[in-house]
């Protein structure tokens, strides 16, 4: 199996829960280690797996790769919102000439192909509705990244259409656990406490995100290689919906800090309200279920994991900061 992106947060988790539950399954993961990629998010499987630096975009490496594979799990992307909005080129090249570039070899080679995108292609809802999004929801994306990931799905159902190339794709809902980069809401909170720093919430903090434990939605993964149907897409998402505030709020509640020592900073431009996933289709045809039901217990977790992991993302934290100073936020 070829896992692009594996050197990167849900990427690293997916390697490791691989090797662990299907150690039948002999890995190479494909990752440029960008600033989002650490070599070592693979510490736990060192020796286990083939681990090889390289650019999606660069289709010779991409080709060897995937001629000595059966399967491709794509995750590699950039993915962070801010900085498509900051500077969209990386997110047009990696996410839709590299998505281009995996699936001219998955064509070329006969390979399935398992595409990661995200519900943030289908736009956002309004805040005071129970309204989801569902397999059949119009495109319509809203900053760079989206844009960039919606235009990478297209490919995707176009290249199964046209070519008949064996893919299958899965929309999840925002992620959280461990390993994932400083720069994203949970872990910039929680590191921001951890140095003394307050936390920052963009505008009301209203914006509502349903979470899902980045272990439940590889185990979706894994489910839609199993058994998934060609061409199909499936919704993945825990159905448990917070809003910003809510979140830091619980945050420093956990962290035992008073709950109201957090900073509102300037809004995100063209800021999504709510995001939910209906995955209905991937609970009653694959019989997935989240196991991290207690979004609590999780977050309380993933605070562990940040406290006894400084050496992890302390590195990355002044620069993270640097970038969000010239954004304003
Ligand atoms: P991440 O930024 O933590 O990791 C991305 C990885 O891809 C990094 O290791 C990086 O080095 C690698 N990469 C980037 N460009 C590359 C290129 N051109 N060639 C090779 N490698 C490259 O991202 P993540 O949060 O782990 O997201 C992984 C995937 O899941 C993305 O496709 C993202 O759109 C999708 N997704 C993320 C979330 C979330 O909440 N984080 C939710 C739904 C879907
Ligand atoms: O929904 C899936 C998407 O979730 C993925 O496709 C993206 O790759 C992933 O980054 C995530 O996108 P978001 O933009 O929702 O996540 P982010 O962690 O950047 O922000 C979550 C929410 O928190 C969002 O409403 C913005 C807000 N926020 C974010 C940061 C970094 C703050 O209020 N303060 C912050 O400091």
């Amino acid at each position: 199996m070829l896992v692009t992106g594996g050197a990167g947060f849900i990427g690293a988790n997916f390697v490791i829960h691989t090797v662990e539950r299907h150690p039948e399954t002999e890995v190479i993961v494909l990752d440029a280690l960008t600033y989002a990629g650490n070599r070592r998010n693979l510490d736990a499987v060192a020796g286990q797996v083939t681990f090889i630096q390289g650019d999606i975009c660069d289709s010779e490496i991409v080709d060897r790769c995937v001629r000595d594979c059966d399967t491709v799990v794509h995750f590699a992307a950039e993915s962070h919102v801010d900085n498509s909005l900051h500077d969209p080129s990386p997110f047009i090249r990696s996410n839709i000439i590299g998505t281009f570039t995996i699936l001219e070899a998955v064509r070329r080679y006969e390979r399935r192909l398992h595409h990661i995108s995200t519900d943030e292609v289908f736009g956002d809802l309004p805040l005071d509705s129970a309204d989801q999004f569902t397999e059949e929801t119009p495109y319509d994306p809203s900053s760079p990244y989206s844009a960039s990931k919606a235009s990478s799905d297209m490919l995707v159902r176009a290249w199964v259409r046209s070519y008949g190339v064996l893919a299958t794709l899965s929309n999840c809902a925002n992620n959280y656990g461990p390993y994932q980069h400083v720069e994203k809401f949970i872990p910039r909170q929680v590191t921001n406490v951890l140095t003394g720093a307050r936390p920052k919430l963009y505008g009301a903090g209203v914006n509502v995100r349903e979470w899902t434990h980045v272990d439940d939605h590889n185990e979706a993964v894994h489910r839609i290689l199993a058994d998934g149907r060609i061409g199909q897409t499936y919704l993945v998402g825990s159905g448990d919906e917070r809003s910003n505030k809510e979140i830091v709020e619980l945050i420093l509640e956990l962290m035992g800090c008073p709950v109201d020592g957090y900073d509102r900073v300037d809004d995100r431009p063209g800021h999504d309200l709510r995001y939910s996933n209906d995955s209905t289709k991937l609970r009653t045809e694959l019989g997935w279920r989240p196991r991290y039901g207690d979004f609590r217990a999780g977050l309380a977790a993933t605070i562990e994991w940040y406290r006894d992991n400084e050496w992890w993302w302390k590195p990355r934290k002044s620069e993270t900061e640097a970038k969000y100073q010239v954004l304003g936020r």
